[in-house]
């Protein structure tokens, strides 16, 4: 009983807060994350809420965001991976693996003598630039569709540059280059390579505790800022590029409005710790900064309108994620680079950079973390 109402006081505290256009929000978003493919279509049934935090992906490879049920590939990832398991007996558990499929690593029945013959791979990408630490998944595509095996074989030509785990997810280790292939399990010779760079993060230039790089200041979950950080508000050119973006929407009949911009470090923590009480460490942190990780406690980020699932999709959102680079600003945390930058898709998040720098990043089709070349990952 008690504990009941320790939750619903809680929740009432966030929605409050919310009420209030002072958090930042969570609210049953769906994850996006990164996938493999099943017979060339995506599944699309796997990414909620309650999945792993997407924190978990960047930091460690062996906890990362492509847990076992996300992978539902119809296949059976089958290569050593950097514990040196094969994926017979790897500790990730076999998942949405058809009836009648031979898993991987099983010895002398690598080849599918019923149906097709993999005769082809396809990848979404072929090269890959990653800070040491930083990883990024390519999605598969095994053809013909409707070859009984789909499995898929995962090697690095250098460990010491970049390894990938049975779920072809590929993370930098050290500086230099490496080509990352996967094989068909039942089909060898049938391959493609991704071409690996790895390279060191670039130096950061830290004054005060303050992180700046490319001239961007930097808070995610790699880089905090002191406690002391305090612009006391929105920066004046973000307030103004702000009211720009406004009347602009405004002339295509748009309403945007600022519903949560400046927050403090403490007031940072108090919205965190209520949604850590509420809903648990691992999955607040996929929506939710640490106190000194929030962009909001620069000045230089608002959060717009709807602060939940609900905002995506609308006229509204599409005028953001279409416009609001030309007035400075980037959709922080996009859809499809969970992994990335540690947080679910946040549509209503933009962030200040100026005008240059904002329409550098859109036209890259990059986050902000793959435009540095950093990670975001707590290491605490
Ligand atoms: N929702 C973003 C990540 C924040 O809390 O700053
Ligand atoms: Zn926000």
């Amino acid at each position: 009983m008690k504990n009941k109402f320790v939750k619903v006081s809680a929740a009432l505290t966030a929605f409050l807060m919310i009420c209030a256009g002072t958090s930042c929000g969570k609210v049953d978003q769906k994850k996006d994350d990164k996938k493999v493919v099943v017979s060339g279509t995506e599944d699309s049934e796997k990414n909620n809420a309650s999945d792993h935090s997407d924190a978990d992906s960047t930091t460690d490879n062996s906890d990362k965001t492509t847990d076992p049920s996300e992978n539902q590939t119809g296949t059976v990832p089958g290569t050593t991976d950097k514990k040196g398991h094969t994926a017979s007996g790897s500790d990730k558990p076999v998942s949405g693996q058809p009836s009648g499929t031979v898993p991987n690593g099983s010895s002398g029945t690598g080849n599918s003598r019923n149906g097709s013959q993999i005769t082809d791979i396809s990848l979404t990408f072929y090269e890959v630039t990653l800070p040491i630490g930083g990883s990024k998944m390519p999605i598969v595509t095994m053809l013909p569709a409707d070859a009984p095996d789909k499995g898929e074989i995962w090697t690095s030509s250098d460990e010491s540059v970049a390894i990938v785990d049975a779920y072809g997810n590929i993370t930098g280790v050290g500086e230099g280059n490496c080509t990352v292939t996967v094989a068909s399990s039942a089909n060898p010779e049938v391959k493609a390579n991704v071409n690996v760079k790895v390279e060191t993060a670039p130096d950061v230039p830290v004054a005060d505790g303050v992180t700046y790089i490319d001239g961007i200041l930097i808070a995610n979950k790699t880089y905090a800022l002191p406690a002391s950080y305090n612009p006391g508000g929105l920066t004046g050119e973000c307030s103004a590029a702000f009211q720009q973006l406004v009347n602009g929407a405004a002339a295509d009949n748009i309403n945007i409005y600022l519903s949560s911009g400046f927050r403090s470090y403490d007031y940072q923590a108090q919205i965190y710790n209520n949604y850590v009480a509420m809903d648990g460490q691992a999955n607040a942190d996929t929506y939710s900064a640490r106190p000194g990780h929030s962009e909001h406690q620069t000045g230089l980020a608002i959060d717009c309108n709807i602060i939940d699932d609900s905002f995506t999709g609308t006229p509204e959102a599409i005028w953001l994620e279409n416009h609001c680079h030309e007035y400075g600003f980037i959709i922080r945390y996009p859809k499809s680079k969970e992994s990335i930058t540690g947080y679910k898709y946040e549509p209503w998040h933009i962030r200040y950079l100026g005008v240059e720098k904002a329409k550098a990043v859109h036209d890259s089709g990059l986050c902000l973390e793959e435009y540095l070349n950093i990670t975001s990952q707590y290491n605490y």
